[in-house]
């Protein structure tokens, strides 16, 4: 039993980088313009990609191992239009019990290919009363309430600093190009707000609800701040997009379902994705 879950402690070190990306630099041998992390229900956005290298997660050496039987991710490798990309076809995250150093290894792996910008997308509850299912909110700013911190323990230099800036975690080129394109792709109800992580694994009370709303939070989920805190580590830019896909918890009358998050996104899809080409096709014109 112990043996099964021995992946699930320890901080990621160099020398575990180092192996992962020898294998993963024999699958992947051209360069790679933006990194993605595709969540709830955006997964098949991995589908559009052209001859695409994938790597499940499980091939890597070191990376974590997912807890969800059959459900281990993917990277994706190849392009989006013309744009190359290499994309997350689900994540890693700290409810799972993995180490939380080795929550944002996805982005080291991108780090070290040279990726320089990542798009982090999720699905979030709302928590400012203004928003509802099925509106974006491009992350300006984020509360990190996981209780833990991805880069605690040794710093490895080669990593990146001991003590990193958080004051522009988010990219605000990045964020014009995403006003730009929502624009062009008449995307309705965006909003701009301050994303909250918390733990999970279970969905928040209202009284949390309520909390993280003093706080200043305007959406909440369980996934992308030790991403983006990974990601600025390796100094890489950072766009980060929830969809809204339910009210936060006390907002709305009725028990909150995993259901409901995956319908929104479901009815979203589409639009989420021609949204995501537009940006990344703005990257590509740099
Ligand atoms: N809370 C936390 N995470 C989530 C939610 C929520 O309401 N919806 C989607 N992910």
């Amino acid at each position: 039993m112990l043996k099964k879950y021995r992946d699930m402690s320890g901080y990621l070190t160099r020398q575990e980088l180092d192996t992962a990306m020898q294998f993963v630099r024999s699958k992947i041998d051209f360069p790679v313009q933006a990194g993605l992390v595709l969540g709830s229900g955006l997964g098949n956005f991995a589908e559009s990609i052209s001859d695409p290298v994938i790597i499940p997660f499980e091939q890597i050496p070191f990376f974590p191992k997912s807890t969800v039987p059959g459900h281990s991710g993917k990277f994706y490798a190849g392009f989006i239009q013309n744009t190359s990309v290499l994309a997350m076809q689900g994540r890693v995250h700290y409810y799972e019990g993995h180490h939380i150093s080795k929550v944002g290894m996805g982005i080291r792996i991108m780090s070290e290919l040279g990726i320089r910008q990542v798009i982090l997308t999720n699905a979030a509850g709302s928590v400012n009363t203004e928003y509802k299912p099925g509106d974006y909110m491009i992350i300006a700013d984020h509360l990190n309430l996981l209780g833990t911190h991805p880069l605690i323990g040794p710093n490895d230099e080669s990593f990146g600093p001991r003590f990193v800036d958080q004051s522009h975690v988010y990219s605000q080129r990045l964020i014009g190009y995403a006003r730009e394109c929502a624009q062009s792709v008449s995307i309705q109800n965006l909003r701009e707000g301050v994303y909250a992580a918390m733990s999970g694994p279970t969905y928040e009370t209202p009284a949390e609800i309520r909390m993280l709303r003093t706080l200043g939070a305007d959406a909440v989920g369980m996934s992308t701040v030790p991403e983006a805190i990974v990601a600025r580590h390796c100094d890489m830019q950072v766009l980060g997009i929830s969809l809204i896909t339910n009210f936060g918890a006390g907002i709305s009358t009725h028990d909150l379902h995993h259901s409901e998050v995956m319908d929104t996104a479901n009815l979203k899809n589409s639009e989420f994705k021609q949204w995501l080409t537009s940006i990344l096709s703005k990257i590509d014109e740099e």
